[in-house]
C-alpha cells in the first residue's frame, strides 16, 4: 500500500505543495486508487493534486470518513475537475446540518447537497455497516464507541441544537495480508474505539494508523490510557496529523515507539 497526503494542515516540507485546514490522502493497494476525504477546499486540493502528479480521473473510488466541512468541501470541484462519475462511499449522516457554536456559530457540515454533487457523477453508496467495496478496502462501518469518543458540534432538532455524535466517522481498514493499516479522517468516534473495531472485524493487527486523532485539549489521563492501550493493541505506528493537536502529538511521540508526522506531500509505504 502506498499512501500520499494531498491535504493537510502542514506544509512546507516538499515545494510547490499548500498546507490548509482539513485532510485527504490517495491509498493506492491491489492496482486501486481510493481518495479519502476530499479537504477543505477544492482549488487546493487540486493544485496539491497537479504538484504531486495525480489526476482525478485516476482513482477509483472516494472514501469519506465523515460530513465534515474540512473533509468534504474540495468534493464538487474534484468532480466538477474529473468530468465523469465516481463511486462515493460513506455513512448516510454524512449530508445532516451540523453547526459549531464556538467560537461564533457556524455551518460545518457538508457544503453541497446531496444532489448537486449527484448531478456532477457521484454516485453515492451509503450504509452505516460495515462494507468491503473494493478488493482489501474496507469501511469500518459506524464505530462501537466502548470507550471516550471525540464529538464535535451540533445538530439541529426541531429549532434546537443538540449534540452531534458524528456517527457516520468511519475509518477506512486495507488489508495488507498478514496486518492492516487503519485511516481515520479526525477520529471523533475515538481512536481506541476505531482501533478495537478494525481488529474486531479483521482478526488482524494494526501496522499503522493513520491520520486525525482529534486530541486537542485531551486531558493527559486520557492520552496515558490511550497510549497504553494502543500499545497493549500492539499498534505498530501511529501517523498523526490534521486534528490531533501539536501538544498532544508531541506527547504522543515523546511516549510511543514509533510515531510520525502528517504533511502534504508524505508519502508512506506499508
Ligand atoms: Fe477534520
Ligand atoms: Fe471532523
Amino acid at each position: 500500500m502506498r499512501l500520499t497526503v494531498i491535504f493537510e494542515n502542514h506544509a512546507g516540507y516538499r515545494k510547490g505543495l499548500l498546507g490548509y485546514h482539513g485532510f485527504s490522502v490517495l491509498v493506492e493497494h491491489s492496482g486501486r486508487k481510493v481518495l479519502v476525504d476530499t479537504g477543505t477546499d477544492g482549488s487546493v486540493l487540486l493544485h496539491n493534486m497537479d504538484s504531486l502528479g495525480i489526476s482525478p480521473g485516476e482513482v477509483d473510488a472516494i472514501f469519506l470518513t465523515h460530513g465534515h466541512y474540512d473533509h468534504t468541501g474540495g468534493l464538487k470541484a474534484f468532480l466538477q475537475e474529473r468530468g465523469k462519475g465516481v463511486d462515493v462511499y460513506a455513512h448516510p449522516d454524512i449530508f445532516q446540518r451540523r453547526i459549531a457554536l464556538e467560537p461564533k456559530p457556524r455551518e460545518i457540515g457538508i457544503p453541497f447537497t446531496r444532489e448537486e454533487l449527484e448531478d456532477l457523477g457521484a454516485r453515492f453508496h451509503l450504509t452505516p455497516k460495515p462494507m468491503e467495496f473494493l478488493p482489501g478496502f474496507l469501511s469500518s462501518g459506524e464505530v462501537e464507541r466502548r470507550h471516550w469518543d471525540r464529538a464535535v458540534g451540533y445538530l439541529t432538532k426541531n429549532g434546537e441544537y443538540v449534540k452531534d455524535p458524528v456517527r457516520d466517522d468511519v475509518a477506512l481498514i486495507v488489508d495488507l495480508g498478514g496486518e492492516v493499516a487503519v485511516i481515520t479522517g479526525c477520529g471523533h468516534s475515538g481512536i481506541l474505539n476505531i482501533a478495537e473495531q478494525a481488529i474486531r472485524l479483521t482478526g488482524k493487527p494494526i501496522g499503522a494508523l493513520i491520520g486525525g486523532f482529534h486530541l486537542r485539549g485531551a486531558k493527559r489521563k486520557l492520552l496515558d490510557g490511550a497510549i497504553g492501550r494502543l500499545k497493549s493493541l500492539k499498534v505498530g505506528g501511529l501517523y498523526a496529523g490534521h486534528c490531533t493537536g501539536v501538544d498532544e502529538y508531541a506527547y504522543l511521540k515523546a511516549r510511543f515507539q514509533k510515531t510520525g508526522p502528517l504533511h502534504v506531500g508524505l508519502s508512506l509505504e506499508l
